[in-house]
């Protein structure tokens, strides 16, 4: 066990070298052929060997081109400290070998790099003395070692502050080579109250596991707070939004058609005092950023670009890291967050109103939603020959009705309460949990219609109750009712630029 880490640790040590290594081995290369040319040039011309070290010493000393970095968090990994010299070139790997007894001893050969120790999504205050670091750590490495994390606030008056960061793992059990790490940073102080600035620094220990010898720590600098710009007013002032929607991980082939149909339903549920983030893992190609766009142009939508996430293996495109992302980078800006995903459709009966339900719920700090599971091909018989003009949640009307069943169910909650967002609900919060909905607001789930370019409707249905694929259904036009109302507003609001939208 013990050893197999520590294999494992050399092997993460060489696969950290190996872009340094190639970088500097493609120099060498070069200046082989350099020096080869260069002989036959007349003797003025030639170099020699001193200049050579020169130049091959440059080369060592030039940082690898940034070809990964994006975005501010500068991660200096603490194996840069280990000696500069390119390692020694790997052994050939030993083939089998007959043991006493006949036993055949196998050997495994790892190739390539493992998994990062963390990596940084974001960073953000929670309070005057916390914070949240939202990423992604090897999945492996927490599976099997208790990694460390100590958060250190550096602070440009001179006076800097440790403290324990204490983790959260959001999606244990769904994580892949990742799994979703918030870090919690919470010191004894106010930070930077002066706002004379400073910056969040979080070492992360691998911290041994099986052998306790090996502890590996990188440094982070996670956040930085330039002089004169932290406002401590937002932890306490009301929010802008009464209600966000952080969304997950958007990727495939989307029908355009079904997003211009959920964002216009959206906008006019939540009404103004509302904002739609939206997570684009690939998912949002150039025909529904066409749908998007109005929508954006009016600050109804922010859209966020999450496709380098791919490069890292979790749960469902990171679909955990991007919400809890999105839960601690808007905090402070939304009274209330809804977390479901665009084929669902929030919906309160008449005579009440999305305020009114919420405001009901108040003293709850979480409150989950039932779900309306609508078939996504039993259409009506009045709808032959038009289906393919009426929106989706027009014309999909027939409700699954099968009692006795759980069914997956969609949250909302005030996030000043929150410390971490779950799989199914957070379990990282204060105050109180209620799943007594029931009646008071539900979603209309359309399962399998966001991605399907074709007609929908496969069969069609005269009838008010019917059974299919054993299966029973009921009639249910709710939503249909509200169609009408819906793509008014939505040429009103955006005009008729969105007319000629179709599957
Ligand atoms: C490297 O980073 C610098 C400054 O951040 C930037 O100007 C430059 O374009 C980057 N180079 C590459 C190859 O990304
Ligand atoms: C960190 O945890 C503490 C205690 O559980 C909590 O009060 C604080 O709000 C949390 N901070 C963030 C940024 O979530
Ligand atoms: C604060 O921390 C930084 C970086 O970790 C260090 O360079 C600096 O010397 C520290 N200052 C004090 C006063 O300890
Ligand atoms: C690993 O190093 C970190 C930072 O120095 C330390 O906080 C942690 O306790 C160490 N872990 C072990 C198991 O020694
Ligand atoms: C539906 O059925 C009713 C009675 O069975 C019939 O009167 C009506 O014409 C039918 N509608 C369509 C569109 O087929």
């Amino acid at each position: 066990m013990a050893k197999e880490r520590e294999k494992k640790l050399y092997v993460a040590i060489l696969g950290n070298y190996a872009a340094e290594l190639k970088l500097l081995l493609t120099t060498l290369l070069l200046l082989c052929v350099l020096a080869t040319f260069l002989q036959f040039l007349p003797s003025r011309f030639t170099i020699s060997a001193s200049d050579l070290r020169f130049c091959i010493s440059r080369v060592t000393q030039t940082t690898p081109p940034n070809a990964t970095s994006s975005s501010p968090p500068i991660i200096k990994s603490s194996l840069t400290s280990l000696p500069p010299s390119p390692s020694p070139p790997l052994p050939p790997p030993p083939s089998e070998q007959l043991l006493a007894g006949g036993i055949i001893k196998r050997s495994f050969n790892p190739y390539g790099s493992a998994a990062y120790n963390f990596i940084t999504m974001g960073a953000y205050r929670g309070g005057l003395n916390t914070f949240a670091i939202i990423g992604l750590a090897s999945k492996p490495l927490h599976l099997f070692a208790k990694p460390t994390y100590l958060c250190e606030w550096v602070s440009s008056a001179g006076k800097n502050s440790t403290a324990a960061g204490y983790k959260i793992l959001p999606d244990w059990g769904y994580g892949r080579v990742y799994t979703v790490v918030i870090v919690n940073c919470t010191f004894p102080e106010p930070l930077n109250a002066d706002n004379s600035g400073g910056k969040l620094v979080l070492y992360a220990s691998t911290s041994g596991g099986g052998d306790a010898s090996f502890n590996i720590t990188d440094r982070i600098e996670a956040l930085i707070e330039q002089p004169g710009t932290l406002d401590t007013s937002l932890f306490t002032s009301k929010p802008k939004y009464d209600y966000l929607y952080c969304g997950s991980s958007l990727y495939g082939n989307l029908n355009p058609q079904r997003v211009r149909e959920w964002i216009a339903y959206h906008v006019k549920f939540f009404g103004p005092r509302s904002h739609f983030v939206i997570h684009d893992a690939g998912g949002v190609h150039e025909k529904v950023l066409e749908v998007l766009k109005p929508w954006m142009e009016l600050g109804y939508v922010t859209l966020q670009d999450i496709k380098d996430q791919e490069r890292f293996d979790g749960y469902y495109h990171n679909q955990f890291m991007v919400v809890n992302d999105c839960l601690h980078r808007y905090k402070f800006m939304a009274k209330w967050m809804f977390f479901f995903d665009v084929d669902e459709y929030i919906y309160v009966p008449p005579k009440s109103t999305i305020k009114s339900v919420l405001d009901s719920l108040s003293e709850f700090s979480q409150f989950t939603i039932e779900q309306m599971p609508m078939s996504s091909k039993l259409c009506l018989t009045s709808d032959y020959g038009k289906t393919y003009r009426r929106w989706g949640f027009e014309k999909l009307v027939y409700k699954d009705s099968k009692k006795g069943i759980r069914r997956d169910r969609k949250y909302a909650v005030q996030p000043r309460s929150l410390f971490a967002t779950g799989v199914h609900m957070s379990q990282n919060l204060a105050g109180k949990t209620t799943h007594k909905t029931e009646g008071k607001i539900m979603y209309y789930h359309y399962h399998g219609t966001i991605a399907e370019k074709r007609e929908t409707c496969k069969i069609l249905i005269n009838s008010t109750e019917t059974a299919y694929e054993k299966t029973p259904y009921v009639l249910d036009t709710t939503m249909r009712d509200i169609a009408g109302v819906i793509k008014k507003f939505e040429l009103r609001m955006i005009g008729d630029r969105l007319q000629k939208t179709r599957q």
